[in-house]
């Protein structure tokens, strides 16, 4: 009965690194999905995760009962102070409802579905590039996905103009797609007067912002910086929607450990969206897992832990811009034709290079680098010893 299913193709990012797993050479190179590796090239358990997960193998009280609906409230608690701040007006107010999710990924996706059965304006503008799972979320879930203009490949950074533009003439209403900090793929973040400017004029035009949070702790090091633009929207009194994900900022990847929090304008407004937010999940997935959950609980409510988290994380964040510095004096000393400074410009996990699918495709062949095929690398996936490779197969593929 299924011998008319056609195959599909593998997923733009992850299907990278099916490829890659089926390379034989030794000199291959996975800068594709943005997973952390260490200096080795192996990836990384935070020690502070190791440390909170033998606590909680110690702790001989646990169980493994089905957690509620909306996962543990700790946790969730949590992660709405994170984002939010400590000291956050809606916070206080019980203004916001949080509930646990499998990841950043998940969280969109309930987020969305919530948005398609209950709001009014079912078109979401996401931007001009954006990850590509975005596009494919949203849609499944039953809203209109368009574009606004963010990247401009001529300077490679922020096509201000027209992201001002696009918004200024999205119906009124509109939910838009925010990127809260260092921007996938492009590594390109506005300024923080720029962020005034867009809520500003998604204020003013009843545009619904609908942040993704991948990588708080990741664009500067710091996870309050980090969160500055959702916490401008949040201060304004308006409403918001905020995807958070613990993969990239814990290293939590498979463990699926995200939130999404709603922003209403009062307490009983939220607790009536978290009732309608039950309902979303519970025919989805029943309930989320408990165990990735309760080591971000553990870590965030202790503060010695969490002291040592933001440690972790500064390194981590600080090894990638050690990598962007290399990658470029490396090309700079190489002479390979062309302008790179984007490459210490862009922010994150990725370097949006400006290599199209032509010479992203000689690189895979040649010289075994894997990459997506708009040209992003993931700067996490690099190391001072496989620089120099990189560079040979970036400078042949622009002077081919
Ligand atoms: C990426 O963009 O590489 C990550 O967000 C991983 C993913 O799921 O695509």
């Amino acid at each position: 009965v299924f011998a008319s299913v056609v195959r599909a193709p593998e997923d733009p990012i992850l299907g990278v690194t099916v490829a890659y797993n089926k390379d034989p050479s030794r000199v291959k190179l996975n800068l594709g999905v943005g997973a952390y590796r260490t200096e080795e090239g192996k990836p990384l358990v935070l020690n502070v995760v190791r440390k909170a997960e033998q606590l909680l193998v110690n702790d001989k009280s646990r169980v493994k009962e089905y957690l509620p609906i909306v996962g543990l409230a700790d946790f969730n608690k949590l992660s709405a102070k994170l984002i939010f701040g400590a000291d956050s007006p809606a916070i206080k107010e019980n203004r916001v409802t949080t509930v646990q999710c499998l990841s950043g990924t998940g969280s969109l996706r309930v987020g969305a579905e919530f948005l398609a059965r209950h709001y009014h304006q079912l078109t979401i503008y996401i931007p001009q590039p954006t990850w590509g799972n975005h596009p494919k979320v949203f849609t499944l879930a039953g809203l209109s996905v368009k574009t606004y203009r963010y990247y401009d490949p001529a300077t490679r950074g922020l096509n201000f103009q027209g992201l001002l533009e696009d918004l200024g003439s999205a119906p009124s209403g509109a939910i838009v797609l925010l990127h809260a900090c260092a921007h996938n793929p492009t590594g390109v973040d506005p300024t923080l007067e720029q962020w005034e400017q867009i809520r500003q004029l998604m204020r003013s035009k009843g545009l619904l912002p609908f942040f993704d949070s991948a990588y708080q702790g990741f664009a500067s090091g710091s996870l309050d910086a980090d969160a500055q633009s959702v916490r401008m929207f949040v201060a304004d009194g308006g409403e918001c929607l905020v995807a958070q994900s613990y993969a990239k900022n814990m290293g939590l990847y498979g463990e699926r450990v995200g939130a999404l929090s709603i922003v209403c304008k009062t307490e009983d407004v939220a607790s009536r969206v978290e009732s309608q937010l039950k309902l979303v999940i519970r025919p989805m997935y029943s309930s989320p897992p408990i165990h990735g959950a309760s080591l971000v609980a553990t870590i965030l409510k202790d503060s010695n832990m969490y002291h040592e988290w933001t440690l972790e994380l500064k390194a981590m964040a600080d090894r990638i811009i050690s990598m962007r510095q290399q990658l470029f004096d490396a090309l700079s000393a190489r002479g390979t034709p062309g302008d790179w400074s984007h490459i210490i410009k862009q922010i994150g996990m990725f370097t949006f290079t400006g290599l199209n699918s032509e010479q992203v495709a000689f690189m895979t062949k040649e010289y075994h680098v894997y990459m997506t095929s708009d040209g992003r690398i993931s700067m996490a996936g690099l190391s001072t010893k496989t620089i120099p490779h990189l560079v040979d197969a970036i400078h042949a593929a622009v002077t081919r």
